[in-house]
């Protein structure tokens, strides 16, 4: 299955999905997204700005739909899929994190299943989503959300889950950085635009620049007196970089717990 069937089902029309309809929209395909009906308020909100429609229950949901993306949270999913009338060649998309495809297909058997991390920047086109296992169809739905990345393994699919979390923490980062320059007399919107545009522009060096290790590019910054070496040795000094590790850690532990 690559070709992008008319309806797709959404069980689970949380914070994610509320940005993910439009992103995936944003592509030249424009499926037909039958959403669920619980969480009234954003399901209401989507149908009403993408002139889509909901499902009178997860069972018609799932009658009416070859293809179904699930986003529960990760406890509500055995209530949500279990006892639905699947059929072998229905396609589930998981974006719940740290739910295997065992644990999914123990109650929806017979159906194909994949998972795919996506993030909020999917509105704009900007989330990188991680899929296990590779399925042409997944990809193409999600390319207008960003670019795909297929991992190998399931394993690697929870490795690379940690990178949801990143995601939230550097928008912490950006904060914490933003009322730094505050208390420096910058204003908001200035603080705000400089730290998340020198962030942007960070990734987007190393991500444009795949034939440097990412510590010669650093390196290069990092010139005797520079102002970047100073505050990278004061980050080292007070052992930042090891939290930021320990924080993956409790992440993939926790994924795989
Ligand atoms: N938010 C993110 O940025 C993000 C990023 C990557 C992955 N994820 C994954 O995406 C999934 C959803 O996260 P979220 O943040 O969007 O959570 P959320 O806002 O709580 O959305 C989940 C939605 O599913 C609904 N739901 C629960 N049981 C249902 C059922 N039986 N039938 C139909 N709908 C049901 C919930 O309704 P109630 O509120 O009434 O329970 C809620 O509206 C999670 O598994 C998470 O790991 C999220």
């Amino acid at each position: 299955m690559t070709d992008i069937p008319k309806k797709i089902g959404i069980i689970g029309v949380g914070h994610l999905i509320s940005y993910l309809v439009p992103g995936m929209l944003r592509g030249e395909h424009q499926p037909d997204f039958l959403l669920s009906s619980r969480n009234r308020q954003t399901a209401l909100t989507l149908a009403q700005n993408h002139n889509l429609e909901i499902a009178a229950s997860n069972q018609a949901l799932v009658e009416a739909c070859e293809v179904i993306i699930l986003s529960v949270r990760p406890g509500q999913v055995k209530d949500a899929i279990e006892g639905l009338p699947w059929r072998s060649g229905q396609l589930i998309i998981s974006l719940c994190a740290g739910v295997s495809i065992g644990e999914i297909s123990a109650h929806a058997q017979g159906v194909r299943i994949t998972r795919a991390l996506p993030v909020t920047a999917a509105k704009s086109g900007e989330s990188p989503t991680a899929i296990y296992p590779q399925c042409d169809f997944t990809q193409k739905l999600l390319d207008p959300c960003g670019p795909t990345v297929v991992l190998e393994d399931e394993n690697q699919f929870e490795a690379a889950t940690m990178f949801g979390a990143y995601y939230g923490w550097v928008q912490h980062l950006i904060g914490e950085m933003a009322e730094w320059a505050q208390a420096n007399d910058l204003s908001p919107e200035t603080a705000r635009l400089l730290a998340c545009q020198m962030t942007r522009a960070a990734a987007t060096t190393v991500r444009d620049t795949p034939e440097k290790p990412i510590a010669a590019l650093v390196d290069e910054l990092c010139l005797p007196g520079s102002i970047t070496g100073l505050g990278l040795d004061r980050l080292k000094q007070e052992d930042a970089f090891k939290a930021w590790h320990q924080a993956g850690d409790d992440v993939l532990q926790n994924l795989k717990g």
